[in-house]
């Protein structure tokens, strides 16, 4: 984590020290590394132009669900993005950044018939349909606005992305895609519907692989069937793999970028030369975390240490609210005191406020703190504030977004009148 380090003692994002954000923001609050944002997002494209064949081999689908923030959005936009979404809120999102509609692919297992609707309006790239029932509405919907809607079939290629149960997507027995050996028949299908247009096929076996081998194996199944289709006149435009890179949070060694995308593209190429008789197809990825995740941490203060008779607690004014990964996946996060000190550390669990027992953002970190100290949880960019709530009467926390040795608030902290503002008495 190069855009996260210490000078003179203090924890910097960039050149900017992390206490003179708490001092001029407040904590809790998201602190995010523009660099990092830029660089993650740029080891995609630069290996899709390096190995990637042809003027526009690839589309780098931002996932919106791993941070929707306008501000990082827009960034993203400007470096080329497209975006992955999976609801009209997320594709409202994208349109207020300034993305590009025509290069937002539309995900996810239950789309509305208006969430189609408004994604029709503003011509969205692709519709990923994840059933049969789904490609019917998208249909209906078409029809009724007198369009062609772009489709790829979400495709499950049950291979095992040997992650944790909850982000894993690609077996059998999850809810996503349509079954492997039926996509066949779903194209038919779609081949004779009026209003549908059918552009590609994708998958997205899960979140957090550290290994590209279950991708690769995932990019082979899909090309059989992309071969079968072509078989039978039906020609793709793209084919998408999904997301899924991980990421470092302790001392895990996912791939790097670069070197899944050579493999990949080796795989790519030498199939669409030989097999694919030379007919371009343009691949597509949707990372989230890999891009997000790393460029970001909550910052917090410590309220309270309390010693008890097993456990030592250092409770800080960020919760299981503001940071769910840790009480839903149990997920570890690295825990840096903002300010170096020479002092014997002690076990500490870091807890929130929040009257539940699973508000814990870590457990059993040496730490030397006090109270009053700042702490920042790191590689919280992906999936932190997006899966935040109000529980509690929480207010969510600002973001901060850093460049250079300049900030920027990028979201306001939430006032508590924020929360009841949508609630009325009863006549
Ligand atoms: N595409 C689709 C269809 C997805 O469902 C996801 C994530 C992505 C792309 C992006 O995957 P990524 O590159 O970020 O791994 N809340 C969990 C992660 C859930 C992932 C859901 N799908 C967590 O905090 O670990």
């Amino acid at each position: 984590m190069p855009y996260f380090s210490y000078k003179d003692g203090i924890l910097h994002t960039e050149n900017v020290p992390l206490n003179e954000v708490a001092k001029q923001f407040g904590t809790p609050v998201y602190v995010y590394s523009k660099a990092a944002l830029t660089e993650n997002y740029t080891a995609y494209a630069s290996a899709c132009q390096q190995f990637g064949q042809g003027d526009d081999p690839a589309l780098i689908c931002f996932s919106v669900k791993s941070n929707s923030n306008l501000a990082i959005l827009r960034h993203l936009s400007q470096l080329g993005a497209g975006f992955d979404i999976v609801s009209g809120g997320e594709l409202q999102r994208v349109i207020r950044a300034g993305g590009d509609p025509s290069k937002v692919i539309f995900s996810g297992v239950g789309k509305t018939s208006n969430e189609i609707r408004l994604a029709l309006k503003h011509n969205i790239l692709c519709f990923n349909v994840e059933s049969l029932p789904e490609l019917h509405r998208i249909n209906d919907v078409a029809k009724e606005m007198g369009k062609q809607a772009p489709i790829s079939f979400r495709v499950n290629p049950d291979v095992d992305a040997m992650t944790h149960p909850y982000i894993s997507t690609g077996l059998k027995e999850n809810k996503f895609g349509v079954d492997y050996l039926a996509a066949l028949d779903c194209y038919r299908v779609a081949a004779g519907l009026q209003n549908i247009r059918v552009v590609g096929i994708d998958c997205h076996i899960g979140s957090q692989l550290l290994d590209d081998a279950p991708l690769l194996a995932a990019l082979d199944k899909m090309i059989e069937l992309v071969d079968r289709l072509a078989h039978e006149g039906i020609r793709l435009h793209h084919l998408d793999i999904g997301g899924g890179l991980g990421i470092t949070y302790n001392d895990e060694q996912p791939v790097k970028i670069a070197h899944y995308l050579q493999r990949l593209f080796t795989r790519v190429n030498h199939w669409r030369l030989h097999e694919h008789q030379g007919r371009p197809i343009k691949m597509m990825f949707e990372p989230g975390r890999s891009i997000v995740g790393n460029a970001g941490l909550l910052l917090t203060e410590i309220q309270y240490l309390k010693d008890g008779p097993v456990k030592n607690f250092a409770i800080v004014d960020a919760a299981m609210n503001d940071l769910m990964r840790p009480a839903m996946y149990e997920a570890w996060h690295r825990v840096l005191p903002v300010k170096e000190r020479n002092a014997p550390a002690k076990t500490w669990d870091i807890v929130g406020p929040v009257c539940e027992s699973g508000d814990w953002l870590a457990r059993e970190r040496q730490l030397a703190i006090q109270q009053g100290d700042l702490l920042a949880v790191m590689s919280a960019g992906a999936y932190g504030m997006t899966m935040s709530s109000n529980y509690n009467s929480r207010t969510r926390a600002a973001e901060v977004m850093v460049d250079g040795d300049k900030f920027h608030l990028i979201r306001q902290r939430e006032k508590v009148q924020d929360l009841y503002a949508l609630e009325s008495f009863l006549p």
